[in-house]
């Protein structure tokens, strides 16, 4: 610092916030984007709207929350992220509570990220096939569950074709056809063992049941994490698309998909359009960009950059690493925002990127560091605010008291969205509750679930399990 002391940060820090204005959003901004997703939600519920639809509103063909009376042994599979896990899970009702029998991990490196659906499936056949081994399971044939954390038309519970790839995926072959069946295809191809019936379940579902097993108020599930996305129960009669008027049905929002037909135009920033163009998958999933862990750190780099070339950083010299497309990761936001070590790992993290900073740079870092990760929750604020009210309205009540299940990592990290929540959804009383691994437990609580709804009289069989419930 020079003899002017704290002075250079404040002149600078004018500029810099001023290039930072684009990200703050007032409350009003925030409602209005609420307003917006709640007309998409229902063009996304409509028979007639929804193939134009931005916020998909996809049906789940889940049509309870769990009521604690569930119980047996499962398989779990999970895809969604950097690594594929089945999971053995014994749910138990006495002590009403899941437990994770074993598990095993399977790294998908890039290239099958990249390459072909049949690369992906039999590489996930050869790795379920290799847990069965290891706990003595092939030959048995335990009810399973498949958390395939992508948007997904699901047709029936095993059914469920792939809308897109989201979130780095983009394997040949496999958008348009039923997962399930790519799935059993690649086990066929291998012959040393089968599978019976398969639940298909988004994160975002798998995460409102497994939230629900704990807390039975439990009727929203939302992921911020590498992506993001909710689901809740709506009522039957306001999905359109599935038969039948009574009872309720699990909704996967897939939110990330709002602003793909233009809405959220007047509040994306030079950034936003630079991470969309240079993504895998440009002008898809535009609300996911600006909010989950997958873009995150590349926002940051990209206004580093900016305000580096305006002089307003590191002396105007960029490093060839803050140059380079995401060397800024997302977890250095939260490292950065630490509020003790914040600083001092600013000033780490700035030295490994090469990059000659002084303290007023570290404190204007920390500052756009703050300043997308308060945008990206004010903006989850907004999407969950609409949900939860759309509840209320749905059931008429002035007042609604309910719970969210929640799993990501950048929620994890930066809660701070419950902060707005009060703001946006005032008629609200929100509790979060953060779940244990949804993603996997949540799929054996669906399918413990389908088979106790199975066994229900009103259900109509859909063989092999029962989800359509119809009156005649
Ligand atoms: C997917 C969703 C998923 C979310 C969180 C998004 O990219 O489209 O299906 O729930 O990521 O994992």
């Amino acid at each position: 610092m020079n003899q002017l002391g704290f002075l250079p940060f404040v002149c600078i820090s004018v500029q810099v916030v001023k290039h930072l204005e684009p990200f703050r959003l007032s409350l009003e901004k925030l409602k209005e984007v609420s307003t917006r997703l709640r007309k998409d939600m229902i063009r996304g519920l409509g028979k007639h709207t929804h193939h134009r639809a931005a916020v998909k509103m996809l049906p789940t063909f889940v049509r309870a929350t769990p009521d604690g009376t569930e119980k047996g042994d499962f398989l779990a599979l999970d895809l969604g992220g950097t690594n594929f896990r089945v999971l053995h899970v014994r749910v138990m009702e006495e002590e009403q509570k899941m437990v994770k029998m074993d598990s095993q991990l399977c790294a998908i490196p890039q290239e099958i990220m990249l390459g072909t659906g049949e690369q992906l499936f039999d590489h996930i056949a050869a790795c379920l096939s290799e847990f069965l081994d290891s706990q003595n399971l092939k030959g048995q044939t335990l009810p399973m569950g498949f958390t395939f954390s992508f948007p997904c038309e699901q047709k029936e519970i095993d059914k469920s074709i792939l809308i897109r790839w989201t979130k780095g995926f983009n394997c040949s072959g496999v958008e348009g056809e039923d997962v399930v069946k790519l799935l059993k295809e690649a086990i066929h191809r291998r012959g040393d063992y089968d599978i019976s019936s398969v639940a298909m379940v988004n994160d975002t579902v798998g995460t409102m049941m497994s939230c629900g097993y704990r807390d039975q108020t439990c009727e929203i599930g939302m992921i911020i994490g590498t992506g993001t996305n909710a689901c809740y129960m709506e009522e039957m009669k306001n999905v359109k698309r599935v038969e039948g008027e009574d009872g309720q049905m699990c909704i996967n929002t897939e939110w990330g998909g709002f602003g793909d037909d233009g809405s959220l135009e007047d509040i994306l920033t030079e950034f936003d359009k630079v991470v969309d163009r240079t993504s895998i998958n440009p002008g898809v999933h535009t609300f996911e960009k600006m909010i989950s862990g997958m873009y995150l750190g590349e926002i940051v780099r990209l206004v580093l950059m900016k305000l580096t070339e305006k002089k307003l950083l590191f002396k105007g010299e960029v490093s060839e690493a803050l140059r380079t497309k995401e060397t800024f990761e997302t977890k250095f936001i939260s490292m950065i925002e630490e509020p003790d070590s914040g600083l001092e790992n600013a000033k780490k993290i700035l030295t490994e990127l090469g990059l000659t900073w002084d303290l007023v740079d570290a404190r204007v870092v920390r500052l756009v560091c703050e300043t997308i990760s308060s945008r990206s929750a004010r903006l989850c604020a907004a999407a969950l605010a609409t949900i939860v009210d759309r509840i209320r309205a749905n059931r008429g009540l002035p007042h609604l008291k309910t719970t969210v299940g929640v799993d990501g990592t950048v929620y994890k990290k930066h809660p701070k969205m419950q902060l707005s929540m009060h703001f946006l959804a005032p008629d609200c009383k929100i509790k979060f509750l953060v779940s244990e691994d949804g993603s996997g437990k949540g799929a054996a609580m669906v399918t413990a679930v389908a088979h106790s709804l199975s066994k229900h009289p009103h259900c109509m069989m859909v063989p092999p399990l029962c989800f359509i419930v119809r009156n005649d």
